[in-house]
């Protein structure tokens, strides 16, 4: 049978899907990854765990499927430093990585302030994008700044390591802070200002276009034919097209490790001004989006149910969360384990459990935890918003799987929730790519398309959650001369 194989590579695993001519899937294959923490706040990844888990999940695929192309999607703004020889020089950086706070200050000042970063790229600066990490290799690590010859992104390093070709692609690139988003090219001038080395960057291609051939080794190896690689895109992209999220008034909610509200730009569209929300391109062609990122989801109830609820099942809690009132009886969880995002850009935040009481249950708090992360997605669809009109929102990830999460979700956003029948993340969305690669075009990749259920907002709700949104809100305001004081604290203390 032929097959196109989507490749994910994620945090927390890498997962890889065969899908046939009609978009049905015929084998899924995953890889589970582990996240190095060297100190609070930083978050790494040794790229050769990404290849082993790759070359694992190719060795997986059934003889009897013949692969005809592979698409790829990986965590985005990942730093991946080769040296000439294209050997890995340090472990990847990643996407919720907070370490650069002051390049991303500094660089915002010798560009001429936010207002001209926003102009020269489509955003700010955020901690996680890729250039502040390469300025604080440049500060921090020279010896290893010294002798690096390219940057990639997560997925542009196994599409390095399946074809020898260097390369990203426009989705990715948004995301690093040296592109221009409405040019649709690597900004030299900013590199220019910064005195990066633009060679460092490597060339860029469409989403689905073809970067290069399995490297015959490789084939040989597999015993594989010499299948053709594109080039891929951002996961959160490649994840809205996997689920059809490509047209004006479509929005894509990800409950995942990190949570994502992703709205497509209307036609013509320029950056949020106000620099809250990313402006990013499509994995699909022509179309750009604007996306609100947290960075700790469903991560932040699994925490919990890891440190305090080790003695329930997963059905328990979700049991446990549906029988407890709206607000939680007054607890309140800011769900900032990693700092946040949007709508604070915050690496200082952390998260918060508020209004504990000798009547608390665990059951309570899961529920406060489940509402935190929901208030926080609600940040960043409130000012989706102001971007554009939303129809009704598809949700996707972990999360999606959980029916009181999507009445919660419609409660507050106030539209339908909708779930695709297919939810494999952005390694659906890759072999989508891996069959335009071959000359299909956007209409029929979305016609594999389909949707299972459809939560309808309950009016009734609307005014108990706006109130406790209302107190989710200003905690964080309240606390962050707290977070800044602490967190001063820790850095003198390092
Ligand atoms: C998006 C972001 C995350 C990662 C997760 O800006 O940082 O969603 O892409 O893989």
């Amino acid at each position: 049978m032929k097959v196109y194989l989507g490749i994910d590579v994620g945090t927390t695993s890498i997962k890889a899907l065969a899908v046939d001519a009609s978009g049905k899937v015929a084998g899924s294959f995953s890889h589970p990854l582990s996240l190095l923490a060297p100190h609070p706040a930083w978050a790494e990844q040794d790229p050769e765990s990404w290849w082993e888990g790759v070359m694992s999940l190719l060795r997986a695929v059934p003889k009897d499927m013949k692969v005809e192309r592979i698409g790829l999607s990986g965590q985005m703004h990942t730093l991946v430093p080769l040296d000439k020889d294209g050997k890995v020089l340090r472990n990847a950086i990643l996407w919720c990585d907070q370490r650069t706070a002051s390049e991303c200050e500094a660089a915002t000042r010798e560009l001429g302030g936010e207002e001209r970063v926003i102009e020269l790229t489509g955003n700010p600066i955020y901690p996680g994008f890729t250039l502040p990490k390469i300025l604080w290799l440049r500060n921090q690590e020279p010896e290893i700044y010294g002798k690096m010859a390219t940057c990639l992104i997560a997925k542009d390093f196994v599409a390095y390591r399946l074809t020898g070709e260097m390369g990203s692609d426009h989705s990715d690139a948004s995301g690093s802070a040296m592109y221009d988003v409405i040019g649709r090219k690597w900004n030299t001038s900013l590199l220019g200002a910064l005195k990066i080395d633009p060679k460092l960057l490597p060339p860029l291609q469409s989403s689905f276009e073809v970067r290069g051939r399995l490297r015959k080794d490789l084939a040989q190896q597999l015993d594989w034919d010499a299948a053709e690689v594109v080039a891929g895109g951002a996961d959160n992209a490649v994840s809205a097209l996997g689920v059809g999220v490509c047209q004006e008034g479509d929005c894509m909610v990800s409950i995942g490790t990190s949570g994502t509200v992703l709205g497509i730009a209307k036609g013509g569209t320029l950056p949020d001004k106000s620099g809250k929300l990313h402006f990013f391109n499509h994995a699909a062609p022509d179309v750009s989006y604007h996306m609100g990122v947290m960075l700790a989801a469903a991560s932040s109830l699994n925490w919990f149910k890891d440190k305090m609820g080790r003695d329930f099942s997963w059905p328990q809690v979700e049991a446990g969360i549906a029988a407890a009132p709206i607000g939680a009886d007054g607890l309140l969880w800011l769900p900032y384990l990693q700092g946040e995002r949007t709508p604070h850009r915050d690496p200082n935040a952390r998260g918060v459990l508020f209004g504990l009481s000798a009547m608390t249950n665990e059951m309570r708090v899961f529920r406060a935890v489940m509402e935190g992360i929901t208030y926080g997605l609600r940040d960043s669809f409130e000012l989706l918003k102001e971007q554009t009109a939303i129809r009704r929102v598809l949700v996707v990830g972990g999360g999606a799987k959980n029916a009181e999460w999507r009445k919660m979700l419609a409660g507050n956003m106030k539209v339908p929730v909708a779930v695709p029948v297919i939810d494999e993340g952005g390694a659906y969305g890759a072999a989508m790519l891996a069959a335009m690669g071959g000359g299909a075009d956007l209409t029929m990749v979305k016609n594999w398309v389909k949707e299972s259920s459809v939560t309808e907002p309950n009016e009734t709700n609307y005014a108990e959650y706006d109130a406790v949104y209302e107190q989710f809100k200003a905690l964080y305001v309240d606390l962050k001369p707290r977070f800044d004081a602490v967190a001063a604290l820790n850095t003198r203390k390092r």
